[in-house]
């Protein structure tokens, strides 16, 4: 299908001229100042000048970089590792180094991410600020200001949403990044992308803070936060789901052309066309496919139509016509291929410096009309810079993936290419022009520049090993060798370079590599537990009485082998294994026992006497299947059965079983505790304290058990029983929130039990009581709770945060 004949056959959606004409324009102004700029600094590396300027830069800027020799030779550098992220904070503060290091870090930020200059005194004074908050965060763990940005801190997110007053908006955040991340095909990134999308709403929120100050009264605060996270996630979901799928293998060439028609036919009128005009570019490839196009058209459709309407004028035209440049820009660079050696050097210039420019214009224009036409200037020119800079670590990985960049280009077409510009050149070009025309020589911009240049290149020799850092520098550098001799010298001598931010992704690297690698693991141990403890399950039919007897065991593994979730005995069953390397045989009998009494609880809850509910399970519950007497008589034979496994575990000391024993029987009667305070209350306005209560009592105490039985069994010391006791009440909690939430809002064929019970009895449950919204965040409160207990465990037993995670974003 051809690109644009495709919107013109549709008269019907052709767009309004004005519009497009704009959009069409502003690319070509965009353009044109991006030749502009590329001959600025082809003609500054043709010359020399650069170098000159840059040799200079670097005069003054080692003064305090080089240590004298002395110094050199006895002061002590050990501890300057940034492996060990806490200790290395320590050593930075002890060294009297922590200061400059993070003002330098924040300056940065500011610069980068917020186009700030720092000659600028407002400027300087929350770079001042924000790093003072960053050495509290750090130093004595309060609680940091901005959004975090590493999506395993669930926990964190929902705290900083409630510090801002924007609670709902965090959750609503947490639900869409979760459906996001559930309709990423297989063959992208998921996780990469989640990140990216945080990355970018942690942006735009970063500039809406920066509108505020102390006067902006809260709501207002609030009202604007809340936009400047739903504006990020519109504009973010671009990311995975234009930029990164368009990058992917999985459509077709076609599909490919008809998805950007799509979106450009979206930028250009202002518009989303209808799904049904376009579903038929994608019906004839795979299935898999259409169902994407189709889900990201309905996603990036709502997400479009909320920042059209959040822009001044209503048109939105300053953000749509970056928006097109943005895009058109990508388009232009990816459709490049590398075994295509004809490119100019605009060809491969400018479309790096409007995309790079282009991202960060637009998160500022997302939010806002731009005021500042400094801002603007200067993110123009930046851009690139940091562009550069990524391409240079990545030449590698981008040689292998294919990828064209001016490295990789350069790096193969150098020998017949002599018009090509050295793109090594190019980057400290970028970096003289911005500390001259673009910063006006503030020595602040300087030094952060120069200090950033020089870091890059110490953590390239690091990562490639000297002899391929040596071998690459080599080649890039021939054309520069005065100005390379200064700039080795610096990489192997210089001092105070390191940046924070660095730090924070290594470390992020680190643990969401684990991370990732803990939740694979925990997944397919849930399965292989779940198969393990199901086939354990089943009553032998051994009865005494055989006719009758039998029947009243059927009966009981009739309710046990329904599509029960298996929580309880998982949970105990990980705890066991995982958490104390008890042996799972010797275990067994306790998870039964677990099940059983569960399973007996469930039978009870669904009689006439109590929910009266006729599904469970994904099936009739005992009572509507039997008879109510069948169902009393089986809930207590499991219950029995129960005891019987208990009593039967081998290889532990006798009191020790018998000390699990009483405990197991006190849990077991505060549920029916809990069952008779939940029944009791029924029709009536409870407080928070006794919805907690209540909720403690029917389901968290067997979150309990499943936690202390087997560190019972282990001799876990107090201090950790302590420390589950308190995950349990608020996992248990929040479980049963979940459970609540899913009686209002669930579909009973997903659930296996009827949905809209509680309102049908007049139950009170967290959400009878404090509405949808008031639920969720109470249910997020239990989470963080949670969540820091689990932090206090020990390692082993750190894979409850998985457990927890699940709990509250479960569907059934
Ligand atoms: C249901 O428990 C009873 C509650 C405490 C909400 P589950 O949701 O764990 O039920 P099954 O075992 O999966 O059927
Ligand atoms: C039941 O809570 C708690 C038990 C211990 C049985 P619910 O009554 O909300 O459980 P469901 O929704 O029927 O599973
Ligand atoms: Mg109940
Ligand atoms: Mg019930
Ligand atoms: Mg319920």
């Amino acid at each position: 299908m051809s690109l644009t004949s495709s919107i013109e056959d549709r008269g019907s959606i052709r767009p309004p001229a004005a519009l497009e004409d704009r959009a069409r324009e502003a690319y070509r102004r965009s353009e044109l100042r991006a030749e502009h700029y590329l001959q600025e600094l082809t003609e500054r590396v043709r010359s020399g000048r650069y170098a000159t300027e840059l040799a200079e830069d670097f005069r003054v800027w080692k003064r305090s970089h080089i240590r004298p020799w002395p110094a050199r030779l006895f002061g002590s550098r050990r501890g300057s590792e940034p492996r060990d992220y806490d200790r290395y904070i320590q050593w930075m503060d002890a060294a009297g180094k922590l200061d400059d290091y993070l003002e330098r870090s924040v300056s940065y930020l500011y610069m980068r991410d917020l186009g700030r200059a720092l000659d600028d005194t407002d400027t300087q004074s929350r770079v001042r600020r924000t790093a003072g908050g960053l050495k509290r965060s750090l130093l004595h763990g309060e609680q940091q200001e901005g959004m975090p940005t590493d999506g395993f801190d669930t926990a964190g997110l929902y705290r900083w949403g409630q510090q801002e007053s924007i609670e709902d908006t965090v959750i609503w955040m947490i639900a869409k990044m979760k459906r996001v991340s559930e309709n990423i095909p297989e063959g992208m990134n998921a996780e990469q992308a989640q990140r990216k999308l945080l990355k970018i709403i942690a942006g735009v929120v970063l500039h809406a803070r920066e509108e505020m100050d102390e006067q902006t009264p809260k709501e207002e605060r609030s009202r604007r936060m809340d936009e400047a996270v739903r504006l990020g996630y519109s504009y973010g979901l671009t990311y995975p789901f234009v930029d990164d799928l368009l990058d992917s293998t999985l459509l077709t060439d076609d599909e490919k052309a008809s998805y950007s028609d799509l979106i450009r036919s979206a930028l250009l009128t202002g518009t989303v066309p209808e799904w049904d005009a376009w579903s038929g570019a994608f019906e004839s490839g795979h299935a898999e496919n259409f169902a994407l196009i189709r889900y990201i058209h309905s996603e990036l459709g709502e997400a479009f139509e909320y920042i059209k309407g959040r822009q001044a004028g209503g048109g939105g035209s300053v953000f749509f016509e970056q928006a097109y440049v943005f895009f058109e820009s990508q388009d232009a660079d990816r459709n490049k291929r590398l075994e295509a050696n004809e490119y100019t050097a605009a060809q491969l210039y400018v479309p790096v410096i409007l995309k790079s420019s282009g991202s960060r214009l637009i998160a500022r224009s997302v939010g806002q009309a731009d005021k500042d036409g400094g801002f603007e200037r200067r993110t123009f020119y930046y851009g690139i810079y940091n562009q550069l800079a990524d391409d240079f670590a990545d030449l590698f990985d981008d040689l292998e993936a294919g990828a064209v960049t001016p490295y990789t280009y350069y790096w193969k077409y150098r020998a017949e290419r002599p018009d090509l510009p050295n793109p090594f050149e190019m980057y400290w070009a970028v970096i003289a022009y911005l500390i001259r025309d673009v910063y006006d020589s503030d020595p602040n911009t300087r030094e952060v520049l120069l200090d950033r240049a020089i870091n890059g290149l110490k953590r390239a020799r690091q990562r490639l090993g000297i002899p391929r850092y040596e071998e690459l520098m080599d080649m890039l550098t021939s054309g520069m060798p005065e100005l390379n001799a200064i700039v080795q010298k610096m990489v192997k001598k210089a001092e105070d370079v390191e940046f924070f931010d660095k730090l924070l992704r290594d470390r992020m690297l680190t643990e969401m590599k684990k991370d990732r690698e803990d939740r694979e693991r925990f997944r397919t141990l849930l399965d292989d537990i779940r198969a393990e403890i199901e086939q354990a399950l089943p009553i032998a039919t051994d009865s005494p009485v055989p006719a009758v007897g039998d029947s009243l065991i059927e009966a009981a593994n009739y309710s046990l082998a329904g599509s029960g979730k298996r929580l309880r005995p998982i949970l105990a069953r990980l705890v066991a294994t995982e958490g104390y390397g008890l042996d799972e045989k010797a275990v067994r009998p306790m998870l039964t026992s677990l099940e059983y009494l569960h399973t007996a609880s469930l039978i009870f809850d669904d009689l006439p006497s109590q929910d009266n509910a006729d599904t469970r399970r994904g099936r009739q519950t005992l009572h509507a299947r039997y008879d109510s007497a069948t169902a009393e008589l089986s809930g207590l034979l499991l219950i029995q059965q129960g005891v019987r496994e208990q009593s039967s575990l081998q290889g532990f000391k006798a009191e020790t079983v018998l000390a699990l024993m009483h405990y197991s029987a006190r849990k077991a009667e505060e549920l029916c505790m809990g069952q008779a305070l939940d029944l009791k209350s029924r029709g009536q306005l409870l407080s928070l304290e006794r919805l907690n209560e209540i909720c403690f009592y029917k389901t968290g105490v067997a979150f309990e058990a499943c936690l202390i039985m087997p560190a019972m069994l282990a001799n876990a010391p107090e201090a950790e029983l302590e420390l589950m006791k308190k995950f349990a009440y608020h996992a248990g909690i929040a479980f049963q929130i979940r459970d609540d939430l899913l009686d209002a809002e669930g579909e009973a064929l997903n659930l296996g039990k009827p949905a809209g019970q509680d309102e049908a009895n007049g139950s009170s449950t967290f959400v009878t009581v404090l509405g949808l919204g008031g639920a969720k965040r109470e249910m997020w409160n239990h989470y963080c709770e949670a969540s820091d207990a689990v932090r206090a465990l020990p390692e082993s037993l750190r894979f409850l945060k998985h457990l927890l995670d699940y709990l509250v974003q479960r569907e059934k």
